[in-house]
């Protein structure tokens, strides 16, 4: 070991296995190494950064000799942006480590038995499979070490793209991604060029000065495109001029938003985007369904295995016809829609407002008229006189956010008994956190984790808890 400006480099190190959230291991006399950058066969010299007495975190310098496993990064933006950590895998090497993390967290944290998972199930797409991005402006760009030292590049600060990892007031120049169809490189460099031909001010984080902040883009099955910019305040003159310039030059876009966000974050959900043309939101196609997506309403950003992952909810429901289901974290009512068929009811309930008009909309669009949703937080509405008026459910479908559920609605749903609950999940950490909880009256009868998101770690997850009296 050796030490450099008081940092602590270990050279030609052999990477054994893959730890969670992207990053590899190595064991050094007792001690776990978790590697970021690196995959299991790299021989690498790492940077260490945090270190306890028995792990510490680093991160590879310098790849001295690269895994056979290793397949050549399709983006030009790899290894600056952190989008994609994964695409030095194949994806059959990203399916298996997602498999094992899956596995382990639910073991480890799970803290009940669990059945052998079912195999994960790969996206078709693993390229061009989302149907949503979000691009940010800043006045600060994220320069590369070659770009540091050359004075042309320092010269132009201006960036829109995405949060340079761990740096939260650069913005990496982003020129091409993969994840949507190409229309996304076009519609963010129009804009891009147009701003800083125009002399538009680019967002600073630190300071809350510069006009340009954000660009959410959705693109879905249906060919459909809204662009919603987000501006700090309004320049009208300005904002006509550039919404226009877009259109023109991007005619395929179907509705056109721009959102003024005063505040100091970035979320719009509190906030009202105003449609300066078009109808104002898209709609994406699960099967034969039909769903109106809103700006702020949340939908599964890979479309086809958002059918794929509803499917095996559906199926983990073991529906009959006869009984009624409680869509918990509904969001435009998606998955509670996608099983009504086979339903004799559904509740969907979910805090933001618009995503539950999209969900009655949602409803109606597709001639269900037995589903019935509520806006407000879950902890809040289920309580036990919500559910003598809807209903005792048979089944309950809880979709939380990467957080997990609410403690409280987790004892909630173990005084309501209900006999089955499929739990869907993108945060396997969270979800085996749950079904320990849940584990006190609730077996696993299955798992199936699901990959929405290839070249990233993320793992979806659905498993399915029976009510340990009725087995
Ligand atoms: C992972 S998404 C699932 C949405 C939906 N099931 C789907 O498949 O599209 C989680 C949803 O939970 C909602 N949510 C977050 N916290 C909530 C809360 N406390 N009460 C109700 N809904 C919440 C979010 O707005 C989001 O729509």
């Amino acid at each position: 070991m050796r030490k450099k400006n008081k940092r602590i480099i270990l050279n030609n190190v052999t990477i054994t296995d893959y730890a969670a959230e992207g990053k590899s291991l190595v064991r050094i006399d007792g001690k776990v190494i978790f590697v970021s950058g690196a995959i299991p066969g790299d021989t690498v010299d790492i940077q260490i950064g945090k270190s306890k007495k028995d792990w510490a975190e680093g991160r590879a310098i310098n790849i001295v000799e690269p895994s056979t496993d290793r397949v050549v990064p399709f983006c030009k933006h790899f290894g600056t942006c952190g989008g994609c950590k994964w695409q030095m895998l194949p994806y059959h090497k990203q399916l298996q480590f997602k498999q094992q993390e899956a596995e382990q967290n639910l073991r480890r944290i799970g803290k009940t038995e669990i059945p052998d998972l079912l195999s994960i199930i790969g996206s078709e797409k693993t390229t061009a499979y989302r149907n949503k991005l979000e691009f940010t402006f800043s006045n600060k760009r994220f320069l590369t070490n070659e770009e540091i030292g050359s004075e042309e590049s320092i010269a132009q600060q201006n960036a829109l793209g995405y949060h340079a990892p761990r740096i939260f007031d650069k913005v990496i120049d982003i020129q091409e991604c993969h994840l949507l169809n190409p229309v996304n490189n076009e519609i963010r460099n129009t804009i891009r060029d147009f701003a800083k031909e125009k002399g538009f001010t680019f967002y600073d984080i630190k300071e809350h000065t510069g006009w340009l902040r954000n660009i959410i883009i959705r693109y879905t099955s249906t060919g459909e495109l809204m662009v919603n910019i987000c501006m700090n305040h309004d320049e009208e003159t300005d904002r006509i001029l550039l919404l226009d310039y877009l259109l023109k030059k991007v005619p395929v876009i179907s509705t056109l938003l721009y959102t003024i966000n005063p505040k100091w974050n970035d979320t719009i959900y509190d906030l009202t985007p105003q449609v300066y043309f078009g109808k104002g939101y898209v709609t994406e196609k699960l099967g034969n369904l039909e769903f109106i997506i809103s700006p702020k309403s949340f939908f599964q950003t890979n479309t086809k295995q958002a059918e794929n992952l509803y499917a095996v909810a559906k199926d983990f429901a073991g529906l009959t016809g006869n009984e009624v289901v409680y869509d918990l974290y509904c969001g435009t009512g998606s998955i509670g829609i996608f099983v009504s068929d086979k339903a004799k009811k559904i509740i969907g309930v979910e805090v933001v407002e618009d995503a539950i008009e999209d969900a009655k909309k949602n409803a109606a669009l597709n001639n269900i008229h037995h589903a019935h949703f509520f806006s407000g937080d879950v902890i809040k509405i289920c309580t036990d006189d919500f559910f003598k008026i809807n209903g005792k459910p048979d089944v309950v479908i809880t979709d939380p956010p990467r957080a997990g559920m609410h403690e409280k609605l987790v004892i909630k749903l173990l005084e309501m008994e209900t006999p089955k609950i499929v739990y869907v999940s993108c945060n396997t950490a969270t979800q085996a956190r749950d079904i320990a909880l849940l584990s006190e009256k609730y077996t696993v009868e299955k798992v199936q984790p699901v990959d929405m998101f290839p070249h990233t770690h993320h793992i979806e997850c659905v498993a399915l808890l029976i009510l340990k009296s009725n087995n």
